[in-house]
Formats: structure tokens, sequence, C-alpha cells
């Protein structure tokens, strides 16, 4: 059945929890192209085409010319931070853009100001700005966040709202008690519960007003029997967790490839080296926790060790992340991986990726606010697995294995666009171009 999309009215406020690095460079791309002075490259909902029908019909629309999106001229940008920079200033001291293009948007950059954080220290220990929301009880703190998302609507003439957090990564915990219903989650929060972290308050009163949350970071958020219920009682689209960039993009382009040809594999060992505010962040140990148990599940969902053990079954997977500031944004990761071949004969991969963490990001936002905008609008609540591919930890119902290889993700993402717009979907079976051939002969 092809569900029914609601036609795209009025504007989208897109809201983002932290204003940082990946937030700033997101919002000064997007002004940038409406001006015509840069170009949206990475993002598939922009730049991206999709086949439809058949081989032979040619027809290669770009998505947004195929799906009816939100225009990228009718977005209001705003946020929460723990500091209270304007998005300007946090662009600038992110140094990620050229700050002689940062100044020929700053009127529309300085615009933005965040909104007070909700914040708990004991979730991230290395930072301490003062922008942040007081109240006696979580509670209060999830109803203010509910205030400040209508109040954002209604300054903004806004028909729509969708977060994305972007905010930095929380200290590691796990799914217990509190997490489980509705009313454990609600009793939580009027108690306090330490259980309860920043990022599960902003999802809470997102999915209060049926406003679609997806979640940038590792941290376990949206991802808890409570808030998957909330979602689907109040038909809100949720995703996550963390966007998929730099070093496991690649993991996840290679060992699909290396897999497809039934190469083993020994070991892989990832190192990094950043320096911007997120570095820092994690390099609290309780927060690097939270991330490398994102990037360290990948390789075992791809390869699967448990039906392959002679290829993969000894392989080795190691992940690090070092603070090093004179890198800033600019991350540079290196990976060994050790791979053998026929008979057994071992090999060697060197990768050094110089990237741009937040240049790879960006577009992985705006998107993702675009397809929970339009994934909203076509009555599809609950947990959006056709959008792991832009998810490093693709959540996922309970039970089901996410699936990493981001070829196999991107087929899901094309096939749920066709879909949703009425077209055939595409198997890449092909057998029925030789049948015609025959018949025709
Ligand atoms: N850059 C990438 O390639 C990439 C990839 C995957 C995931 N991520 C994740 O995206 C997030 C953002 O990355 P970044 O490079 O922009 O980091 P950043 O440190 O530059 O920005 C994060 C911002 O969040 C703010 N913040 C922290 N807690 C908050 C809260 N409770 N409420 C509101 N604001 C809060 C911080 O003050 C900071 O300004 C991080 O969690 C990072 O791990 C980034």
């Amino acid at each position: 059945m092809q569900p029914h999309i609601q036609t795209v009215e009025g504007k989208l406020g897109i809201l983002l929890p932290g204003l940082g690095a990946v937030a700033t460079t997101m919002i000064a791309g997007v002004i940038a192209v409406k001006k015509g002075i840069a170009q949206p490259i990475g993002s598939l909902t922009q730049m991206g085409s999709i086949r439809l029908g058949k081989r032979t019909e040619n027809r290669y629309p770009l998505i947004k010319d195929f799906v009816p999106l939100a225009h990228i001229n009718d977005i209001a940008f705003g946020g929460w931070d723990v500091y209270a920079d304007n998005v300007y200033e946090s662009a600038l001291n992110a140094k990620v853009l050229e700050p002689g293009l940062l100044l020929s948007i700053k009127p529309e950059l300085e615009a933005i100001v965040p909104m007070k954080a909700v914040f708990d220290k004991s979730y991230i220990k290395n930072l301490d700005g003062n922008n942040v929301k007081k109240a006696a009880t979580k509670f209060e703190l999830a109803t203010a966040v509910m205030d400040d998302i209508e109040n954002f609507r209604d300054a903004n003439n806004c028909s729509r709202i969708v977060i994305v957090w972007c905010g930095s990564t929380e200290k590691y915990i796990e799914e217990s008690a509190v997490h489980q219903t509705i009313e454990s989650f609600e009793e939580g929060l009027r108690n306090n519960d330490p259980a309860i972290s920043p990022s599960m308050i902003y999802a809470y009163a997102a999915l209060h007003l049926g406003v679609p949350f997806a979640n940038g970071a590792p941290n376990l958020t949206c991802d808890i029997p409570a808030l998957i219920q909330l979602a689907k009682e109040t038909d809100t689209p949720i995703g996550g967790k963390d966007f998929k960039t730099g070093q496991t993009l690649m993991k996840t382009i290679l060992a699909p490839g290396l897999h497809a040809r039934a190469l083993g594999i020994r070991g892989w060992f990832s190192t990094n080296i950043l320096g911007n505010r997120d570095g820092w962040v994690l390099d609290e140990p309780e927060n690097f926790k939270t991330k490398e148990v994102s990037k360290l599940s990948v390789l075992d969902d791809i390869l699967r060790p448990d039906i392959n053990p002679e290829l993969y079954g000894d392989l080795y997977h190691k992940v690090r992340i070092n603070y090093y500031p004179p890198h800033g944004d600019n991350k540079e990761s290196w990976d060994n991986i050790d791979i053998f071949g026929w008979l057994g004969y071992p090999m060697q991969i060197k990768i050094n990726f110089l990237c741009r963490d937040s240049i790879l990001a960006a577009p992985i936002v705006l998107d993702l606010a675009l397809l929970m905008d339009l994934a909203k609008r076509s009555h599809m609540s609950g947990i959006q697995e056709w959008l792991s591919f832009y998810f490093k930890s693709p959540q996922t119902a309970t039970g089901l294995r996410p699936e990493h290889d981001i070829f196999k993700q991107l087929i899901k993402l094309q096939n749920t666009l066709r879909h949703l717009m009425g077209e055939d979907l595409i198997t890449h079976l092909g057998l029925d171009y030789y049948q015609d051939l025959v018949e025709a002969l």
C-alpha cells in the first residue's frame, strides 16, 4: 500500500541540541548554498539521483525532484547549547569553515542564538558552559524544552519541526528499569533518576509533541523501550545512532567488498587523531566508551564471523581515538588491515584518511532532517531503519541485526523512496531483460 504523503506547506524548523562544529557547519553551508556561493556536496537529498523503472527507461531524476522534500529556502534553524555563543561565534571557534565564508553570511549566523541547554555535568565531564536551564526536576526540564520548541515554531512561523541531536557524546550507560515503559520513564523524570540523560530529556520532549528526533551521537537517547513506545503512540519517527563519517564510513565501504570476495581478515587496527571539542569530550574514558561501542559494532555485522568462522573467526578489531589539538577538526585516521587470500596467503591494506569531520557530517544532518520530515508527513512512525545509511550504529527493532553494509543501506533507502512514490522496487534481478530479448527473436 502506497502511503499518503502530506504536501509540503510552510516552513520546516530544524532544531539542533548542540550548536558546535557539526551543527554550525551544516547551518552555514545551507545558508551559503541558498545564496548561491557554494554547493551542497555530500548531500544525497540535494545532489543524489535515483534510478526509476528498467534501465532501458533511462529515468534518473534527482532525489529532491522525485520526492516532496522541504526546500532549503523554507527552513528556519535554531538550537540549544551549554555555551551562549551565537552560531557565527561558534562556527569561528570550530575552525572548520574559512573566516571569509563565515563573514559573508555573518548576519544570518549571528541571528541564531542558542537556547539554554538541559545539561548534566555527570554525563559530560569535560564541558562547563553556563547557558543551562535550572529546574527542580527533570520533568520540569522536559516541559521547558517543549515550551522552547513551541515558542520557536510560533516565532518562526514554522508548520513542522524536526530535531537532530548534534550535542556532545554522553558517558556510556546501559538500558535499565527506568527506561522500560513510558510510565517508569515519566516517574524517573519526576524523581530525577540519574539514569535519564539530558539527551533523553530532549528526545522525550520532542516525541511528546510529535516532533521527529534523530540522534547523531552514540548515546542511548531514544534507543530505549519507553521512547520507542512514545514514538509509536505519538506517530513520530525516530532514528540513530551516531553519524557515519570518516573512518567508519571507509570501513563500511571496504569491509563489504572484502566479504563479497570471500577474502579473510585477521586484524583491523583503527586509530585517529583529532583536536576539536568533540575530541576533547572523547578524551574522557567514560565518553570514549560510548563511541568505542558504536565504532566496534560494524565489522561483526558485515562479516558475520558466526557464519564464516574460517574467514573472520579470529579477527582482532581495535579502535582508538586520540585527542591532538594541532589537527583541530581535520581528523586524521590510519587503518591497518591484515587480510588473507587463496590458500591463506597474507596481505595488508593501509588507509590514511585525511578527512574533515564536520564537512562529512554536515550533509548528513541536513539529509536526516529532510527525510525525517518526509517520514512524518508519510505517517511512518517509530524507528526509521531505512535511514541506517547515515548512522554508525543504526537503531533497529529489538531482535533485528542492524545492516551496516553501506550499499545495502543505500538500496533500502532508495527502495523506501520508490515505495513512498508508488514506483516499482528494484531487485537488480535483471533476467527479464534477457527473457524479453529471447521472446523478441
Ligand atoms: N563530526 C563528525 O564527523 C561526527 C561523526 C559522528 C558523530 N558525531 C557526533 O556529533 C556530535 C557533535 O560533534 P561536533 O564535532 O559538532 O562536537 P562539538 O563539541 O563541536 O559540538 C557539540 C556541542 O554540543 C554542546 N552540548 C553538549 N551537551 C549539550 C546538551 N546537553 N545540550 C545542548 N548542547 C550540548 C557542546 O557545548 C558543543 O558545543 C558529537 O556527539 C559527535 O561525537 C560527529
